[in-house]
């Protein structure tokens, strides 16, 4: 089992990034992942230039973890009510070649109380020519500073958004093994249907 998060926030050492790398260690602590098995995809200490453009940056390194991930894990941190620009940035240089019919969990981070605006921009738009699957389970990391900071939860609020990712991880790893089949079976090389509607 392969899987890659992707930190959509362009800052670097963004919370966005913590987030990705605690969610990376509970795969690997309590999902009995291995360390080669999930990857992070971090645009802000890797930041992807702006598309178009000659220079396609670490893409190249990006598609070679994109393409062999079973499923996706995709945060985007709110930023004045949007999905950030570096999670809108990297779908336009992902394409159904690396991201077909695989499934993936949103996660929206913010330091306050928001954090739904990029799921719903997300699961709106971002996913029609590449046909990402993003299962119904989402994370939403409300006060993300005080939270997934230790090995062990501090408060209750911690405790919460931990249980809740356990479960959302562990629906996400059923969805992907339950679409390897599905994707093996999709014809992804017709030409009529090579866009989403
Ligand atoms: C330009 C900008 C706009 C922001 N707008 C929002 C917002 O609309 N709602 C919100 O909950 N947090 C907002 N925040 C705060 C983020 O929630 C906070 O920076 C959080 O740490 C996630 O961003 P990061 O992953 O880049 O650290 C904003 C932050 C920045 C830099």
């Amino acid at each position: 089992m392969n899987i890659a998060i992707v930190a959509g926030s362009s800052r670097s050492n963004s919370q966005t990034a913590k987030v990705a790398r605690f969610i990376r260690q509970t795969l690997i602590n309590q999902f009995d992942l291995a360390e080669q098995e999930v990857s992070v995809i971090d645009l802000g200490s890797y930041p992807l230039p702006l598309w178009p453009g000659e220079d396609q940056g670490p893409w190249g390194m990006f598609e070679k973890q994109l393409a062999k991930a079973d499923a996706l894990i995709v945060l985007a941190p709110e930023w004045h009510g949007m999905a950030c620009p570096a999670i809108k940035n990297f779908f336009l240089y992902a394409t159904k070649a690396q991201l077909a019919h695989k499934p993936a969990m949103l996660g929206g981070i913010s330091a306050g109380v928001g954090g739904a605006y990029p799921i719903s921009e997300l699961r709106a738009s971002s996913y029609k020519n590449c046909r990402l699957c993003y299962i119904p389970e989402h994370l939403i990391v409300r006060g993300v500073e005080k939270v997934m900071n230790m090995p062990l939860p501090v408060d209750e609020e911690d405790r919460r958004i931990r249980e809740r990712l356990n479960y959302n991880l562990d629906v996400l790893l059923r969805y992907a093994d339950a679409l390897k089949p599905v994707r093996a079976a999709i014809d992804m090389s017709l030409p009529e249907f090579a866009n989403g509607m």
